[in-house]
């Protein structure tokens, strides 16, 4: 007898009580070995799906999204970002997509800062010396970094993670600039200072930190020709999505000297990352790390689940994406 739950595919092994709370919801094939699928493999693993729980690892093309099953009415993405997922495609079809906003933005935030520090005070140089046992002594004038506090941190994107950003590192002492499409509230901005353009923002940032969502605006906007509206010596950190940058460009900056140092915790076609950016002392790197907490990833999981309840109980998602 067929079951009566909705039949799920999940692309990739979820924190234990998120995959206790789908077994008794759902009919989900799961993926216990966490390989990555293919198109082709996913495609194949839809068959007879009624819904997919995808992954910012799981790429969805427009190719991908026309070859999935009539049976898919839905798709929910472990993730807030979806530049992975071809929404135009989906909807072309008549698939919602959904997200998981909010419940990341606070550990989000949180990587931020730590790659703020960590590029500023010379974490990595610091921790290799620690590794490779060539620290020697203290010393008066070794590994001099810089201070945070009184330096201009300019937010790129001043959403959700954006301001969560900004009230940590107001508490660091930093002054916050910002860029967005639209300007907050005076009561949300805070005392922040506004840019109406991103070339303005970069010109007025000693640490430029992007938290924008990746879309073909935004796509390498930080590039040879805006790095160079940096000050000297300024400090760019990503945790928001890797082709926001141009690695070449980022990778020249940071040789030339122009850039102090960099803190990445999100790459373009990770997690196969330019290599160049491995031999860089002042380079502060994590392997996508930003919502990676017990916490955070459960409330990911328990929110991808809630927009699929609500979907099989015929309620609108309360986290539907729109191209
Ligand atoms: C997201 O949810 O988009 C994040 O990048 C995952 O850490």
């Amino acid at each position: 007898m067929p079951s009566p739950l909705p039949r799920l595919l999940v692309t990739r092994k979820l924190p234990a009580d998120v995959e206790a709370r789908l077994d008794r919801n759902y009919d989900a094939e799961t993926n216990p070995t966490d390989v990555v699928l293919t198109a082709d493999e996913l495609v194949a693993r839809a068959e007879g799906k009624d819904a997919l729980l995808v992954t910012p690892a799981d790429r969805l093309t427009a190719g991908t999204i026309a070859r999935l099953p009539a049976s898919i009415r839905v798709i929910a993405s472990f993730s807030v970002g979806y530049d992975h997922i071809d929404v135009t495609a989906a909807e072309a079809r008549g698939i919602p997509v959904t997200n998981t906003p909010d419940v990341l933005t606070d550990a989000t935030a949180d990587i931020a800062l730590l790659l703020i520090l960590g590029a500023a005070r010379g974490a990595a140089a610091g921790m290799a010396a620690i590794r490779e046992n060539t620290w020697k002594n203290w010393a008066p004038t070794g590994m001099l970094s810089t201070d945070i506090r009184g330096k201009r941190l300019g937010i790129l994107g001043m959403g959700r993670i954006g301001q969560a950003v900004a009230h940590r590192a107001r508490a660091f002492g930093m002054v916050i600039h910002y860029h967005n499409r639209k300007r907050l509230d005076a009561a949300t901005e805070l005392g922040a200072h506004f840019h109406a353009t991103a070339d303005e923002l970069f010109a007025a940032s000693d640490v430029l930190s992007i938290h924008c969502a990746s879309t073909p605006e935004t796509r390498r906007l930080v590039n040879a020709r805006t790095l160079a509206l940096l000050p000297q010596g300024a400090i760019v950190v990503n945790t928001a999505r890797g082709d926001i940058v141009d690695d070449e460009a980022l990778i020249v900056a940071i040789k030339s000297g122009k850039l102090r140092a960099i803190g990445l915790d999100v790459y373009a076609n990770e997690p196969n990352i330019d290599p160049r950016y491995r031999t860089l002392e002042n380079a502060f790197l994590l392997p996508h790390l930003g919502s990676a907490t017990i916490e955070t990833r459960n409330a990911m999981g328990f929110r991808a689940l809630d927009n699929l309840d609500d979907f099989f109980a015929g309620r609108e998602p309360r986290d539907l994406v729109r191209s």
